[in-house]
């Protein structure tokens, strides 16, 4: 697909289902991804792919991070966390994965590592997939690093949910630009 097509056709869905990239379309949304702009080229990221079986693992590790950070919600929301996974056949969870540096700030970093995100998403879509990108509670949290097995300075930025989107989603109409540039022609 064209580049600026695939930009402006972006839309989320909620609601995925197979088919979801392949192993060799993936290779290349991680590539996407790789390109993203990266002061330093410090390569502030990982990536946790959850598929197939996976989800179960993941479901888990939802519920335990949940329950550390708030055991009320957990106990209400148990069933609703663990059918959360299942809401894509596909989830790319994006970590920044920060470091202390004299020049690039955490916050370049956190930037990079969405930068990155967008770039998995922008991917997907030329390929005919779509996706959402959620976070909520179990993500920009010590507790969530910690369940996956992360370190302190890793720090989940969002989970890409991706397949191919239940139903068709219609475009919003665009929106006026000169609501939001500011000209200094
Ligand atoms: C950092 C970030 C976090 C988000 N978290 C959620 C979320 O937890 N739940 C949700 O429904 N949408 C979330 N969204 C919004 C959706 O990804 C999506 O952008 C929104 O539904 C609007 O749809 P559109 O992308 O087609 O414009 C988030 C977006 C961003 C950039």
């Amino acid at each position: 697909m064209d580049a600026i097509k695939t930009l402006l056709t972006r839309k989320s869905s909620p609601r995925l289902q197979e088919p979801s990239p392949s192993s060799e379309e993936l290779e290349l949304i991680f590539q996407a991804a790789l390109r993203a702009p990266d002061h330093a080229a410090l390569k502030p990221w990982k990536f946790i792919k959850v598929s197939g079986k996976g989800r179960e693992k993941l479901a888990e590790v939802l519920l335990d991070a949940v329950n550390k950070i708030n055991p009320i919600k957990a106990s209400q929301d148990r069933d609703k966390i663990l059918s959360a996974p299942y809401r894509a056949p596909l989830i790319i969870i994006v970590v920044a994965s920060t470091q202390d540096h004299e020049i690039v700030p955490e916050i370049e970093q956190i930037l990079s590592a969405g930068a990155a995100a967008q770039n998995i998403l922008i991917a997907a879509h030329s390929m005919g997939y779509s996706g959402i990108w959620r976070t909520g509670l179990v993500s920009f949290n010590k507790e969530v690093s910690r369940s996956f097995d992360l370190a302190d300075n890793d720090i989940v930025i969002g989970y890409l949910y991706i397949g191919t989107s239940e139903k068709e989603m219609t475009l919003p109409s665009n929106s006026n630009i000169n609501d939001f540039v500011i000209n200094w022609d």
